[in-house]
């Protein structure tokens, strides 16, 4: 099982039609399109123009997806809500026309965000790259932040190969 498809098994039972999650990466919209046909509210960041005119196409036939063309580490700038999932899904946008990928300090900055505005029993869900430059960077970065913040990690997915990706369930 990749670690897009452990992701939408994992957090499926979790989320709900009430809820408002967050896809913190658009990318080609394979994550907003699977939280907007199961949620109440969708906000899709993406720094890249190309993400978010692939995502908006994606989710042509749904009305409650918020776009964002900015970088998530200004969500709050645009959220107001308290969120029940944020879904990182870190790397570059695969095919684009223009390289895009996701730096250490500013996913740092995203994920300090996000716990400010994360339900009481909220959850969010990183997937790491560990294979294009800057990934392992990215990685050791954020999981010593999470070491030293205490914070729980409930699950780690992986598969068994070398540099393949890793997913955290963080609380
Ligand atoms: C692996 S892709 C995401 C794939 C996507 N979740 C999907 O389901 O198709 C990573 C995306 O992160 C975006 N990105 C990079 N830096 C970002 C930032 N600071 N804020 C928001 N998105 C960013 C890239 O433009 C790229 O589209």
């Amino acid at each position: 099982m990749n670690n897009s498809t452990f992701v939408h098994k994992y957090v499926e039972p979790l989320i709900g039609s009430e809820d408002i999650c967050v896809d913190m990466t658009a990318g080609n919209g394979n994550d907003t399109l699977f939280l907007c046909k199961r949620v109440k509210k969708v906000y899709a960041f993406d720094i890249s123009e190309e993400a978010i005119r692939k995502t908006a196409e994606r989710i042509k036939d749904y009305d409650n997806v918020v776009l964002v063309n900015d970088s998530h580490a200004n969500l709050d700038k645009y959220i107001k809500e308290k969120i029940r999932l944020f879904i990182f899904n870190l790397g570059y946008l695969p095919k684009a026309e223009q390289y895009s990928v996701t730096e250490a300090s500013e996913t740092l900055k995203a994920v300090q965000k996000a716990y400010e505005f994360l339900e009481k029993d909220g959850y969010i869900v990183i997937t790491f790259y560990l294979g294009h430059r800057g990934g392992k960077d990215e990685y050791y970065l954020l999981t010593r932040y999470l070491s030293d913040s205490n914070i729980t990690i409930q699950e780690t997915y992986r598969q068994d190969k070398p540099d393949s990706p890793v997913t955290l369930i963080l609380r």
